[in-house]
Order: structure tokens, then sequence, then C-alpha cells
């Protein structure tokens, strides 16, 4: 049983039923679930959370699925005291949340197998989805797992390495010559034909409230607390907003205090409406034609952009930008410092969060957690030119050539 009761409009606040809808009818804005929080507050404790599954599952109770779910064991990702990376960045109290961790080495597999099980609820025999790569991977390998048939759809300029990830799960993978945004487009015209659950469409209120679970682990890991500042990548902007919402709902119902947490939006300069609109002190996102390396996240319109705003300046959080190359060194000083191989989106956030520490708007004795959201095997063409091995024979003489004795 589900504590959700509705969807409600995040312009006007008209109510829907819970179906797979996403768009409200009379202003368009985005469709939200709502839950019965009182409800919830006598249902949930820090006791039954800790005794629940070391997955995303353990949080089922602020999720709105009923019992029946498909899981490929996503979620309760580490997070890592970045004792490393801290002292080359001068901070005092920095965490990685890893989530290269999860089944398809993204974050995605959370919102994923929250729209798969309601697909499975809503009867659809078929889903899709627009994609910049990581989402693809996710929503094969759920599908198979709950016996769906599956279509994919990504923008040519997507990374082969990624094609391969999203190809072993036997979905009906299409590559549509156009950008994320045209992919979108295409989507959204497929949806008003084909009577299928697309995982990002009509699935979309229920598919956000995925990413919630990263803020709900994040706080738990932490000992029941909310960090002073929280580094995260945006794309579509969604899930920026839901980490915020999970902290929202924690301190709600009573699990942690007050939340005081500054929340950082960071972007690719090559596709950065949400931090541009941040910049230019407006509310109004203007869509840009994304040119960057961080495919993952080269959303030029992103649907949820001004919610994403919103967080960012509602909580006294920033928003910043960083060019490829940035991203690239963040990658590096990440996997140096620390042992973890992020991809571009990682790399944004690493690079991100210097910028934001250089520049003093983050403290060096603020609580920070900086996100990874997916896995640097999806993205090796970009360090690709930073491979210099050592090529030696296979006898001592050659080594001590090199190395001397
Ligand atoms: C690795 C990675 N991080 C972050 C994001 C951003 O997600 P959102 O669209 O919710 O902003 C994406 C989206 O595709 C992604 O693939
Ligand atoms: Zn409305």
């Amino acid at each position: 049983m589900s504590y959700a009761i509705a969807l409600r409009c995040r312009k006007c606040g008209r109510e829907y039923p819970l179906e797979p809808l996403n768009l409200c009818d009379f202003c368009f804005s985005p469709l939200e679930v709502i839950y019965d929080y009182k409800s919830i507050s006598k249902a949930v404790s820090r006791e039954k959370i800790i005794k629940g599954p070391p997955s995303m599952w353990r949080y089922k109770d602020l999720l709105p699925v009923d019992d029946d779910i498909v899981d490929i064991g996503t979620g309760f990702t580490p997070l890592v005291k970045a004792d490393n990376l801290e002292q080359a960045l001068g901070l005092e109290k920095l965490y990685i949340k890893n989530d290269c961790l999860n089944p398809t080495y993204s974050f995605k597999d959370r919102v994923v197998s929250i729209a798969i099980t309601k697909a499975r609820e809503f009867g659809f025999d078929t889903v899709a989805c627009a994609s910049t790569g990581n989402l693809a991977a996710s929503v094969a390998a759920h599908a198979a797992k709950a016996n769906i048939k599956s279509y994919v759809f990504v923008p040519s300029d997507v990374e082969p390495s990624k094609l391969t990830g999203i190809a072993i799960y036997n979905p009906v993978l299409v590559i549509v010559r156009g950008s994320y945004d045209d992919v979108n487009r295409l989507c959204s015209q497929l949806a008003q034909k084909y009577d299928w659950g697309f995982i990002n469409i009509n699935l979309r209120p229920y598919y956000a409230e995925g990413s919630k679970t990263l803020g709900y682990e994040v706080a738990e890991q932490l000992g029941w607390l909310a960090p002073d500042c929280v580094v995260a990548p945006a794309a579509s902007g969604l899930l920026f907003t839901r980490i915020w919402k999970s902290l929202d709902e924690l301190s709600m119902l009573g699990l942690i205090q007050p939340v005081n947490t500054h929340m950082y939006v960071t972007q690719a300069a090559g596709s950065s409406p949400i931090v541009n609109a941040f910049e230019a002190g407006t509310l109004h996102v203007h869509p840009v034609k994304p040119n960057t390396i961080a495919k993952s996240i080269a959303i030029g319109d992103p649907a949820d952009g001004y919610y994403a705003l919103r967080v960012a300046r509602q909580s006294g959080g920033g928003a910043c930008a960083v060019t490829d190359e940035e991203m690239v060194a963040g990658m590096k000083l990440l996997a140096e410092t620390e042992g973890i191989f992020a991809e571009t989106a990682g790399g944004v956030v690493i690079a991100g969060l210097r910028k934001l520490v250089t520049s003093g708007v983050i403290k060096k004795d603020e609580l920070t957690v900086a996100f990874i959201t997916g896995a640097g095997l999806k993205t090796q063409e970009v360090i690709a030119g930073e491979v210099r091995p050592i090529v030696i024979q296979p006898n001592l003489e050659s080594f001590e050539e090199i190395f001397g004795k």
C-alpha cells in the first residue's frame, strides 16, 4: 500500500488522480505526487527505516508505489568521507555520495525502478523513454527484469560506450538524428499516439520521486542530519529539486532537524541554461543549444529548470558552470584522490565544487556533500588521451632500463 493520494499541479494546485499523467490540463505545468503525510508520520520511524533492506526500498513508505516492486538492487550506495579530496580543496567536512555503484552505474536506477513499477501497476506492456544515455540503460535493464518490452530513444552523439551498456539488455534501441531536445520532442509526439508508459513523460511524476532516495540516504548516513551544502548536477533539473524535497520531507516528519541546506547546482558551460538564469538573476530559463562533452547532462531546454532555479535561490545556494577542460580535471582529481571514477557529470560536480570553494562561496567548515551520479566507464572516450602506460619487455633489464635499479 502506498501513501500517495493524488497528483497536484505545481503551479495552480489543481489535483488529479494517480494516473499516467504529467501535465496540468489548465496551465500545462508539471504534476507532482502528493502524500498523506499524517499517516506516513505514524508509519515511519528511524528504527523502522534502519531495519529495512539495504537498498532504496528502505524508504518505501515515502514512495508512490504498491508492494509489487521492480528491483534490480538499487540504492543505499556509499557515502564516502573524502579525506584526500578535502585536503586538495581546503575543506574540512566533505562527503561523496557515490551513485556510480548502482546496477546500471548511475542514479537513474532510482527513478526508473519507481517508473517501471508504476508502468506495471498501470498495466502497460511497453515502456519507452527519451534519454541522454544513462536513462536508456536503466530502462532497458528494468524492463528486462519486469518482462516488459522497451523502446529507448537516444541522440546520435551519445557516447559509443554507453550504447553497448544499453544494447546488452536487448531493448529496441533507436538512435535519433538530432539532439536530446529533438529526441524529447519526438517522444512527446509518440506519447500522444502510442499507449505506452513513457518513463519521463506520462510516468514523470512517479519517476521524479525516485531521486528523493538519494537525499534520504545521505541524511541517514550522516546520522540523521542534513548537510550544510549540497553540490549536484542538473540536466532537466529534476534530480536537484528532489534532493531538496527529500530533506524537506524528512524534517517535516521529524526524522531530522529543520533543514538549512544550501543547494548548489552545477552544469557544463556548454549546456548551462539553469546556471545562466541564476547568474542573470531571472527565473526564466532560456533554452540553449548544447555543446559539451558532458552528454548525459546536455539538455538545452530543461523541463524542470525553473523549479531547480527556485530551489537554488530559496535555499540560499547557488549555481556554477564549468568548462569541458575543468570537468576532465575534476574527473581526474576525484579518481586520483578518492579512487572514484566518475563520468563527465561527476567531473562537472567536482570542478563546480572546486570553484565554489575557491571563490569562498562554500566555507571550509561547512558539511558538504557532492553527488556523483554516474560511473566513468560510461564516458571513457573523454579521458582516452590521458592513457600513457609504460611499455617494457618481459625481463628485469627492460624494467630497470626505465626505472633504474
Ligand atoms: C549521470 C547523470 N547525472 C545527472 C543527471 C541529471 O538529471 P536531471 O535530468 O534529473 O537533472 C543525468 C541525467 O540524465 C545523468 O545522466
Ligand atoms: Zn495547473
